[in-house]
């Protein structure tokens, strides 16, 4: 065999360390290793030789595809480490600014609407209650006057736990249920409000999720009539989106308020957003919350907490305010 085999590793060895990147690399594997490489072909030719100088001949063979094997190998590694290190170095974050306290986290954007919610409450006099959010049957709708089978409970798409009776045990599906929890724990006057996540088997979409915020309000005390109601919900509104803010009150139906009303709020620009309900709280309410109707009355009012946010804010999409997305939420 006139293979310089020596020779042949010497150059290869070169070629190898000059590789520029795992592409080149792999183009002189199949040179070196392939099979129309010199190695390849000198096994083809040791069939030709006599058996002793066969084994020598193919033992050095080996050797030298063992060496290739490793130098190739060697370089791939080197050049795998630096592919990383250049990949690495480009997706770098520069992490030293949070070091410097320039930028602390900040209250999510309905954790601010609910703490300004309470804010303005109770500069008006106001206490902030909370009630649980797996709640029974009662607190959510018996006692608010939805008589089992009442064709009102269809209103809300109502998640049920697996606990206890069958329908006996729920998710909240508004806020309401903690007027009677109020109500069954303080004497009155009663100025509460009440704000919580509540849930209802709704489809995600830019208006609707199933797990959302209200705040509810309930004041009971002697003589409380319809305008204190109205008066309420207007100051309500100037103090919290400014003086060129209206509401407004439309004929409804709820089965714990009695008469009830949605109410609306006016944009400067003249539009309107319905942002929840209110009325008169119903006899048969304060019944079950252990008061004599002919001694107290009241009102209440529930709206979406994370609607107010949108609104203020000029969000279109609710599903947003859940996303946890850093870069949408640190705009606000
Ligand atoms: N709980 C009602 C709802 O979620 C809103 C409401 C609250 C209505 C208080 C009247 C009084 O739809």
């Amino acid at each position: 065999m006139d293979l310089d085999l020596d020779q042949h590793l010497a150059d290869a060895s070169a070629l190898i360390a000059e590789a520029a990147d795992l592409d080149a690399l792999g183009a002189l594997d199949t040179e070196l290793l392939g099979r129309k490489s010199v190695v390849t072909e000198a096994r083809r030719g040791l069939g030709d030789l006599d058996p002793d100088r066969r084994r020598e001949a193919g033992s050095r063979l080996n050797d030298a595809r063992a060496a290739l094997e490793g130098l190739l190998e060697g370089r791939r590694v080197e050049l795998e480490a630096g592919e990383r290190t250049v990949r690495l170095e480009a997706e770098r974050m520069d992490l030293t600014e949070l070091d410097r306290g320039r930028r602390l986290g900040h209250r999510h954007v309905v954790t601010q609407t609910w703490e300004r919610l309470e804010d303005l409450f109770v500069g008006m006099g106001y206490t902030v209650a909370e009630g649980p959010e797996i709640e029974d049957e009662w607190h959510n709708f018996g006692a608010l006057n939805f008589p089992p089978g009442h064709p009102a409970r269809d209103m809300y798409d109502t998640l049920y736990v697996d606990y206890g009776d069958p329908l006996s045990t729920l998710l909240r599906t508004h806020t309401s249920p903690v007027q009677i929890r109020v109500m069954e724990t303080e004497e009155p006057p009663i100025y509460s409000i009440m704000p919580g996540r509540v849930f209802r088997s709704d489809t995600a979409d830019a208006t609707h999720m199933p797990v959302f915020h209200q705040i509810e309000a309930l004041v009971i005390d002697r003589d409380i009539t319809f305008g204190d109601l109205a008066g309420t919900l207007e100051a309500f509104t100037t103090a919290y989106f400014g003086a060129g803010f209206t509401s407004r009150l439309r004929p409804s139906y709820f089965p714990f308020t009695e008469p009830s009303a949605e109410f609306d709020i006016r944009r400067p620009d003249g539009s309107w957003l319905e942002l929840g309900g209110c009325g008169m709280v119903h006899p048969n309410v304060l019944r079950a919350g252990g008061l004599d109707p002919e001694e107290w009355s009241g009102f209440a009012f529930g709206f979406g907490l994370d609607r107010l946010a949108l609104m203020r804010h000029g969000i279109d999409d609710l599903r947003e305010l859940f996303r946890n997305d850093h870069r949408f939420l640190s705009q606000f």
